[in-house]
């Protein structure tokens, strides 16, 4: 049997670049406390290693006194930093290379006296701090509906949660047209989601089974399986290895694995190692004599 990985899988630069921050965070320590303001991933497994290794989550009111704090992939508005910087808090900032464009673009649009639009989630902490960067003053949408009930406009900029679909983005900028005598549009959409649907599209229509590692409630996982499905009628979603069957393994000869965005490395080469093991037992099965003849 063979095993085949989507050729992108799995982290994306920006949380694979944070959490190797908070382990250099670590190594530099010197015993003091390292924590990362909210979640620096949403993967169970993943935040039980960093609390087993020493990197606790904190939220504003358990940070410590002392200690380093770890900014996470999303970002944060700069008053929670400096915030943080007041009280003499060491600050390792893992706020993503294009989520720190997004908020530059969106100042740069301000300051330029655009009315900024922002086509996202209001809740999610990306555009929490994007709005720090602006004094709370954008309008979000989160849909086409939105972007057509906003009233009319002289000049609106532009700007897009990094992880919203681009076709989505494209449906919100012609809405905008219709309300607004110019319309400055910034590309703030990250390609990191899209590499992954690619991937495994490509891989779906190459192999007999598919497994998609991450979580029941990953949004970007679940739209892996979406994808995948539409050439890999058996291509399913695992959040952990040991979910694995030998009996739907039978008769594979080519199993696809890729991976949300969300998991990480260790956990894919955990599902490798678990579709080897089961492959190999499976083969040694099929190649024992039959001894009910030769008996
Ligand atoms: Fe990841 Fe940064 Fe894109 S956190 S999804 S690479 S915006």
């Amino acid at each position: 049997m063979e095993i085949v990985l989507a050729e992108s899988l799995g982290f994306c630069m920006g949380v694979k670049r944070a959490v190797d921050m908070a382990y250099r965070a670590l190594e530099k320590a010197d015993g003091r406390e390292v924590v990362t303001l909210g979640p620096l991933i949403h993967n169970a497994q993943e935040i039980e290693r960093l609390t087993s290794d020493g990197i606790r989550t904190a939220d504003e009111a358990s940070i410590p006194a002392d200690g380093t704090v770890v900014i996470r992939a999303h970002g944060v508005p700069p008053q929670a930093y400096e915030a943080l910087k007041a009280r003499g808090l060491k600050i390792m900032d893992g706020t993503c290379p294009y989520v720190h464009y997004s908020q530059r673009k969106a100042l740069e649009l301000y300051e330029q006296g655009y009315t900024v639009v922002i086509a996202g989630d209001r809740n999610h902490p990306e555009i929490l701090g994007i709005l720090g960067h602006i004094n709370n003053d954008a309008q979000i949408v989160k849909s086409v509906e939105e972007a057509e009930a906003l009233p009319a406009f002289d000049r609106v900029g532009v700007i897009a949660q990094t992880t919203i679909s681009p076709k989505k983005y494209q449906a919100i900028i012609a809405a905008l047209n219709e309300k607004a005598r110019e319309v400055k549009v910034c590309e703030t959409i990250c390609d990191a989601t899209e590499e992954n649907q690619k991937a495994i599209r490509e891989l779906s229509g190459e192999v007999d089974l598919l497994f998609v590692i991450g979580g029941r409630h990953s949004a970007n996982s679940n739209k892996l399986v979406e994808v995948a499905r539409e050439k890999c009628p058996r291509a399913r979603l695992i959040e952990t290895a040991e979910e694995i069957a030998a009996e739907e393994l039978r008769g594979a000869k080519r199993v696809g694995v890729s991976a949300g965005a969300s998991t990480p490395d260790w956990m894919i080469q955990r599902v490798v190692e678990r579709l080897r093991e089961v492959g190999d037992a499976l083969e040694r099965q099929f190649k024992r004599p039959d001894r009910s003849e030769t008996l």
